[in-house]
């Protein structure tokens, strides 16, 4: 949540560090500013609004240059997203741009007697270093001490006034890492912020106070005592930055989907068998699981009622799926002796970790899920499985989702070859499905977004939908919801099909399309009873489903799932959805890859 770039070194870091909040803006969008020297003054310039806005009122500053500066965008959490909000806050002789919660701001507050213009815990935080600066007027000590009352998550950058050239860091169980690139060094919470020549980046550790200057950077612990900390050196590559031939990071990630399958299952795959050994996970562990716990927010949940669908009828023992946050405070049935799988795109949703640490705490085996390697989630779990989706950008997850299942439906399929439920034929053939077969219907359905482009035209102007399905497509539809709630801001609900006519049904008119979604030929029959009384109360109806089944009058448009194994559909159907929101959003406009109040990483509870 929210994203922080500066720069110290050769070259206009103004621009860099406006070229990075562009890369950082997937985090939070609100607002935008930036802080630089002018001789050893500090400035501010920041707006409400995108990062364009930010650049627009530096040019009407004059395009300043500088050799150092620090900038941020933000999402929104303590007071609205206004000018007078956004980061930098300047207080005194401090510039200081935060990520993450002071949760003792108000206390701080008073103790310190700050007086305020804004709503923001970060600025009473630049109150505090202020003071201590003033106090030390050393800029390290000035954010030491200030560590030592600060109580919450933090990483927080600042420039003072009279240390020209020098940025100053400390950070909390949020991250940032310092970069090394040819001219100068970054300070950021993301590599992506960093120019693609930037070799290697530095991790900071909780506790950490840095000081980083053109020449290089120091590094005290929380204890003021010098350390040094590893180096490694940049894996992304700079086209996964970049949208390619694809107007939005949505569809370009998207079209990423049977490539990530590949990358993700292909490494797993030995003889044409899926195995977990690498992952450090043997058949005799998976042999004697009985139960799992799987937690997660959003999306990721979503993959988890997937995964349930599949593991509990593979490997017939239950799957209790879990919302973080509600995991959390919900004195959750978790002992010692449990498995508990975290699924998290980025590895630092603030629910997913909070669930983590307390299933920890109760003596669980934890396993995280997680795409983003060393994250939060990959450090702090027993064992991690990476899913290899790529760098995804778009707020509105596509491509790790698919991943997400695959991978999960695949330790599914080794676990109950492990408990002797299949052979080895089995074995392989779930492998072959969820390797090839799975790719290859996502890249048919892809081949034919025509068609579903042609059924978001007639859909795009409604203002509630439902999806509605049984079982995995159930499940799917959730997925199908939250995606086109998220970037068409369309009002849809997901229902189990049969519960339709307990209570929803009421709602069913000719203004709410029904999109149903059929992929298990042994529940047709019962679904399109729900098809057709949504159909008499009016609805247009949409329905997914393979090739030849739901032919009947109550169906006015039909999109045809390829032909693959049953088990993987409802996963394929899951790229359908995709494009359909995507094609929906952009019929009405919206703004695809940032949709309006959220943000790629929920880094608060
Ligand atoms: O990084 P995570 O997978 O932990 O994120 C969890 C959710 O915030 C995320 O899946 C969210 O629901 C998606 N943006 C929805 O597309």
């Amino acid at each position: 949540m929210c994203g922080i770039t500066g720069f110290t070194g050769g070259g206009d870091a103004i621009r860099r560090v406006t070229k990075g909040l562009y890369a950082l803006e997937y985090r939070g969008y609100d607002s935008a500013g930036i802080s630089f020297f002018s001789g050893s003054a500090v400035n501010v310039v920041k707006t409400s609004g995108r990062v364009y806005m930010l650049e627009k009122k530096l040019c009407a500053c004059g395009s300043p240059s500088s050799s150092c500066a620090i900038g941020h965008t933000r999402w929104a959490t303590h007071g609205a997203p206004s000018e007078t909000n956004a980061h930098p806050h300047k207080y005194g002789a401090a510039a200081l741009v935060h990520n993450g919660i002071i949760e003792n701001s108000g206390e701080l507050k008073k103790a310190y007697g700050v007086r305020t213009v804004s709503e923001t815990d970060t600025e009473v935080a630049a109150a505090v270093i202020d003071r201590n600066f003033a106090e030390s007027g050393d800029g390290v000590e000035a954010m030491l001490r200030a560590s030592r009352v600060f109580i919450g998550s933090y990483a927080l950058v600042a420039l003072f006034d009279g240390l020209p050239g020098k940025i100053y860091a400390s950070k909390f169980k949020s991250p940032l890492l310092i970069g090394v690139s040819p001219d100068g060094y970054y300070i950021a919470s993301d590599t992506a912020a960093m120019a693609p020549d930037t070799r290697s980046y530095i991790e900071l550790c909780d506790g950490d106070v840095c000081e980083i200057t053109r020449e290089g950077y120091t590094i005290k612990n929380a204890d003021g005592d010098t350390v040094s900390r590893a180096e490694h050196v940049i894996s992304h590559l700079a086209d996964e930055l970049q949208t390619g031939i694809f107007d939005h990071h949505m569809r370009k990630e998207i079209s990423d989907e049977p490539a990530a399958l590949k990358k993700t299952l292909g490494r797993r795959l030995c003889g044409g068998e899926l195995t977990f050994e690498g992952d450090g996970i043997t058949d005799g562990e998976l042999k004697k699981i009985n139960g799992l716990t799987v937690v997660a927010c959003g999306t990721a949940y979503h993959a988890g009622l997937m995964a349930k669908h599949y593991i509990e009828r593979t490997c017939k023992i239950p799957v209790n799926v879990v919302i973080a946050s509600e995991f959390i405070y919900g004195d959750p049935l978790i002992e010692k002796g449990d498995t508990a799988v975290f699924i998290t795109q980025s590895g630092e949703t603030a629910d997913t970790l909070a669930a983590m640490n307390l299933s920890k705490e109760r003596g669980a085996h934890t396993v995280a899920v997680v795409n983003v390697v060393g994250s939060t989630a990959a450090r702090t779990a027993d064992t991690v499985i990476y899913t290899d989706a790529g760098k995804e950008i778009a707020v509105a997850s596509t491509k790790a989702y698919t991943v997400q299942c695959a991978t999960l439906m695949a330790l599914g399929a080794r676990m109950a070859y492990a408990k002797g439920l299949i052979g080895q034929d089995g074995l392989k053939t779930a492998s072959h499905a969820l390797y090839e077969e799975l790719a290859a219907s996502i890249d048919d359905v892809i081949s034919r977004e025509a068609g579903i482009a042609a059924a978001a035209r007639r859909y795009h102007t409604a203002e509630n939908l439902f999806f509605i399905g049984r079982g995995a497509d159930y499940y799917a539809g959730l997925e199908a919801s939250l995606k086109l709630k998220e970037i068409s801001y369309i009002h849809s609900e997901a229902y189990a099909a049969g519960e339709l006519k307990h209570g929803t049904l009421s709602l069913v008119t000719e203004k709410t399309p029904v999109i149903a979604l059929m992929t298990d030929a042994r529940l047709y029959e019962k679904t399109m009873s729900s098809v057709r009384e949504a159909s008499a109360r009016g609805a247009d109806v949409f329905v997914v489903c393979p090739p030849d089944l739901a032919r009947d009058d109550s169906v006015n448009t039909r999109f045809e799932l390829p032909t693959c194994r049953r088990e993987i559909l409802p996963v394929a159907a899951a790229t359908v959805f995709q494009l359909f929101a995507y094609h929906v959003a952009l019929m009405r406009g919206c703004d695809i890859d940032k949709p309006r109040n959220l943000a790629k990483s929920v880094t608060v509870e």
